[in-house]
């Protein structure tokens, strides 16, 4: 009993500090039992080859990705307490996964044609990273920062068209990911366009581009040939974001060299929202990827084999999303 509850603690000790707001919650937060257990071989076996997605997919940007059995996870987990292990084999369908992650020009024309309210402007609030509005706004702000995660603020007015309350907008950057969407947005938009968010596997063996057991869809080494390979975080986190690599917030949804199947930004800009459920008992969803608010000392995520989770209702400025599709016989 006690080694249970010393367990418990420890465990959400570790949760806890090695937390990069990738927490936020509009309730309380639970963890659940290890994921890894669906992905067993004889859970794979009868995969659903060429299952039909409703519509004709438009395939244009989209990376044709061919059944194969990779290597999940990490036995040499980073964040113990996020299940990052152990490693396993999992085999996956052909599938198509957009190359990039899924612009504010491609939601705009989504709320165009469909009159869509995402959650945040629904709920009247988003969750916010504090260095992106003014010390005043802070200041008024201190009673709505997340518990665990002071930097994260919910603020009034936030959503995917005013990223940083009322007054800011979007025109600049019609080209980077749509923010401040939630598991619930990110499923019906990709529905909208026919197609559907990725499992976390699909997810991952995308990210890893066809490389075993690397830690980035590059390869292992952060800085290769001494370039920037992902929008991250650079210098001491909170506080300072020096931004060697050219972004302090968002980056355009085309930028960094693509991994070896032509997808960009797996790793850093925006975490990315999966299919998969964290925990059968929870309404916890999977994201995938890290942000431009990561940073090695703190929140190590944007390696393939990381993961995280909000629930299905939340939004903040570093969480977006890119959709699959089924390889449909007429799309090959
Ligand atoms: C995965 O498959 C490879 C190749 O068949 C095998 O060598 C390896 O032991 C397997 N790993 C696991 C964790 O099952």
């Amino acid at each position: 009993m006690y080694l249970t509850i010393l367990f418990y603690i420890l465990i959400k000790t570790q949760v806890s500090n090695s937390n990069c707001g990738c927490q936020l919650s509009r309730e309380t937060d639970s963890c659940g039992d290890n994921p890894a257990a669906k992905y067993f071989k004889d859970v794979n076996e009868d995969f659903n080859d060429g299952a039909q997605t409703p519509h004709k997919v438009n395939i244009e940007d989209m990376a044709l990705i061919k059944r194969n059995t990779f290597t999940m996870g990490t036995d040499k987990p980073v964040f113990v307490s996020d299940y990052e292990g152990p490693v396993r084999n999992v085999t996956v369908a052909t599938f198509y996964l957009d190359a990039h992650e899924v612009s504010n020009i491609q939601f705009m024309e989504f709320v165009e044609q469909t009159g869509y309210k995402t959650e945040a402007e629904v709920f009247g609030d988003s969750f916010i990273f504090e260095m992106f509005i003014s010390k005043e706004e802070q200041e008024k702000h201190k009673d709505y920062r997340a518990v665990q995660a002071p930097w994260w603020i919910k603020m009034m007015g936030v959503s995917w068209k005013h990223p940083e309350g009322p007054l800011s907008d979007i025109k600049n950057r019609m080209d980077h990911p749509v923010i401040h969407v939630s598991w619930n947005d990110a499923v019906k938009y990709c529905s909208h366009v026919g197609k559907r968010l990725p499992t976390e596997a699909e997810w991952e063996m995308a990210c890893r581009g066809g490389l075993h057991q690397k830690l980035y869809p590059w390869g292992n080494k952060l800085m290769a040939k001494g370039q920037h390979w992902a929008n991250i975080w650079q210098g001491d986190f909170p506080q300072i974001n020096t931004a060697e690599d050219g972004y302090i917030s968002t980056s355009p949804v085309v930028s960094f060299p693509p991994n070896k199947f032509g997808l960009y930004n797996m790793a850093g800009n925006v975490w990315e929202w999966t299919q998969d459920s964290w925990a059968s008992d929870t309404d916890l969803k999977v994201k995938k990827g890290g942000s431009f608010l990561c940073h090695e000392s703190y929140c190590w995520r944007y390696r393939c084999a990381a993961r995280s989770h909000n629930t299905a209702d939340t939004s903040a400025s570093n969480l977006g999303f890119r959709c699959a599709a089924d390889a449909m016989k007429n799309n090959l």
